[in-house]
């Protein structure tokens, strides 16, 4: 952290979210908060909510939520340092330049020097494919239609025949071994000392979303194994967090995003107009980079390849774009492998027309399970429907599963009805058939309904302060099962002890916007109910759920000869049982 706790929650408290929101969004007052149409996602009826008592909002439609700091993040793409000084100018705190902690400076050194040689590389390589040692990789990127236009906007460039080229010119500028070393651009080894790690390949620099380089892709010209080599992770290349073409790509002001899998397949799509493509970097997308693209779109387009690898990826990144709040389709690309290889094929025409009919990412889903099921045979007929049923069951609203058990009728042998039925029947079971092992997805629920206890413990903390002394004295913050959520709790029972609650300056502790959600998400946890009646005795019941699944938790973790720590089980079990004539009052 660069700046002080203190200053930091000086300009949050300086800047009332409910006034800077509404720079934003036209929020209406609807008793103690403010609703509005969500900036984050698309919608006709407002689930935005802005708390002027948190000081944070949530959106009970797409998740997306936090304090001051993370609205302007998330809406204006800054990062954490343009969000605090755009909120102190606003409030006209003025920011201490020497705020720096000598770490922290350090580590900002450190970062721009390694940026600084990673841009001198890239004109290093940018040179040598334009001389005439580098004729022969311009003509491999010829020779792959790629444009001079094209060549020349993503940087491409060449690394010499030798191994040595790029580390005797970075050390004439310069450059420190040790600089090297932490650049990624070099390899080491006992015999030869540091020497390029890049030679002989056509280099791709990867860019951030301010067009920094930040580390880079070579590929062989040819056959060649391994075919690309990528930069190692350093202080400044985390894989994970960015996307190669997205500098590009989220200024492309489409309504979608194009996601593939490799560097050529961006360039490709780039050069034939479809600016906005982007691709992971070797690696497969994470929820990190879902949340990336959530910044720009709400729809992806992905463009996989059309193997068996390609269809894996599809189906591993739909959930993590879904859980981002991003709907997906899926593109077709039969019978080429990849976008660049269909665009040489069939050109820009038929590209756009394969996006307009990219399939529906469940009906996707539908149909690779499908595969799995022998359909002549009656048995497995049956399951696959049963299958399909349970996980149209999983959507919330009954038009969408009406939608899909008409999608899936209009393209699979059953009846509306029928299938209407067996969605009707998973619902009533309550326990949903899936095609995953059942055991696993079951468990997998009740921890997410004991999840949802615990945020709502809190969001009840934060809306009734007056439960603390109730709540604290069954449950405490050990008994929470997610780190995230431990930490939140102690920082939120510490607040209460004092009597200064101020959940915003929590969210505070949490600079990456995905922790930032996770902690409006706890603080905006509902349930509902009608009467104050219903609420006391939801209270309770959830009081006795989180402190029952502490003691689980600690049962488990006892270690036998812990006396005292039994003790405080027996404890806690016989207050269990005392919560049976515990009367809450609100
Ligand atoms: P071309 O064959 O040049 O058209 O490349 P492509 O962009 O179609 O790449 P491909 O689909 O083969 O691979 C997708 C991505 O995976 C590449 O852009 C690389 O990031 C990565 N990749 C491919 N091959 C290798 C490899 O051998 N090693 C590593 N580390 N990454 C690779
Ligand atoms: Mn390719």
């Amino acid at each position: 952290m660069f700046y002080s706790d203190d200053i930091i929650e000086e300009v949050r408290s300086r800047n009332d979210i409910v006034d800077v929101i509404s720079g934003y969004v036209k929020l209406q007052r609807k008793g103690s908060s403010y609703f509005g149409l969500c900036p984050f996602h698309n919608e006709k009826s407002p689930s935005f909510s802005v708390s002027p008592s948190k000081q944070m909002y949530y959106c009970f439609g797409c998740g997306a939520g936090g304090n001051v700091f993370t609205f302007i993040m998330e809406y204006e793409n800054y990062t954490f340092p343009e969000t605090l000084k755009l909120l102190a100018d606003r409030a006209g705190v003025s920011l201490p330049e020497q705020e720096y902690s000598e770490e922290a400076k350090r580590q900002r050194d450190r970062k721009s020097a390694v940026l600084e040689v990673n841009k001198m590389a890239a004109k290093y390589f940018y040179y040598q494919l334009r001389s005439p040692q580098g004729a022969k990789a311009m003509e491999y990127l010829k020779n792959r239609q790629l444009g001079d236009e094209t060549i020349k906007r993503f940087g491409l460039g060449y690394a010499g025949p030798y191994s040595d080229a790029l580390y005797r010119y970075l050390k004439k500028q310069g450059v420190s071994d040790q600089l090297l070393k932490e650049s990624g651009l070099m390899q080491v080894n006992e015999r030869q000392g540091m020497y390029d790690k890049f030679w002989n390949r056509v280099m791709f620099p990867i860019m951030d979303v301010n067009n920094k380089v930040i580390g880079f892709g070579g590929r062989v010209m040819g056959d060649g194994k391994p075919k690309y080599l990528n930069s190692p992770e350093t202080i400044i290349f985390d894989k994970s967090r960015n996307l190669y073409g997205l500098n590009f790509a989220r200024t492309a002001k489409k309504r979608y995003m194009l996601v593939c899998e490799g560097y050529m397949d961006v360039i490709s799509m780039h050069q034939a107009g479809f600016t906005n493509a982007v691709a992971s970097l070797g690696t497969a997308l994470t929820s990190q980079h879902a949340s990336l693209l959530k910044r720009y779109t709400d729809e992806v387009i992905l463009t996989y390849d059309s193997d068996e690898a390609g269809i894996r990826a599809a189906l591993r990144a739909i959930p993590l774009l879904k859980e981002a709040g991003v709907s997906t389709r899926v593109l077709h690309m039969e019978p080429y492998k990849d976008p660049d290889e269909f665009i040489k094929a069939l050109g820009t025409e038929a590209f756009q027309d394969r996006i307009d009919h990219a399939e529906n990412s469940f009906m996707f889903e539908v149909s690779v399970m499908q595969k799995s099921y022998d359909m002549k045979d009656p048995d497995a007929k049956t399951r696959f429907f049963q299958a399909v049923a349970s996980k149209i069951a999983g959507f919330e609203l009954e038009i969408e599963r009406e939608n899909y058990i008409e999608a899936v009728t209009g393209r699979y042998q059953i009846s509306f009805e029928g299938l209407r039925r067996m969605v009707m029947n998973v619902l009533m079971q309550g326990v949903p058939v899936r095609k995953a092992p059942v055991r696993q997805e079951a468990r997998q629920e009740k921890e997410d309904g004991i999840r949802k206890s615990q945020r709502l413990i809190l969001t009840w903390l934060c809306e009734y302060p007056k439960l603390f002394e109730t709540v604290s004295a069954y449950i405490r913050p050990e008994d929470f099962s997610d780190k995230l959520y431990r930490s939140v709790a102690s920082m939120l029972y510490e607040q209460l002890e004092h009597g200064q609650l101020n959940p915003a300056r929590i969210t505070n502790h949490f600079q990456d916007p995905e922790q930032q959600r996770t902690v409006a998400k706890l603080f905006n946890t509902e349930v509902p109910v009608e009467t104050p009646e219903e609420q006391k005795k939801a209270i309770k019941e959830t009081i006795h759920k989180v402190m029952e699944h502490g003691i689980k938790q600690r049962t488990a973790a006892l270690d036998p000869t812990d006396m005292e720590g039994l003790q405080k089980l027996i404890e806690s079990k016989r207050r269990l049982q005392e919560l049976e004539r515990l009367h809450i009052s609100l």
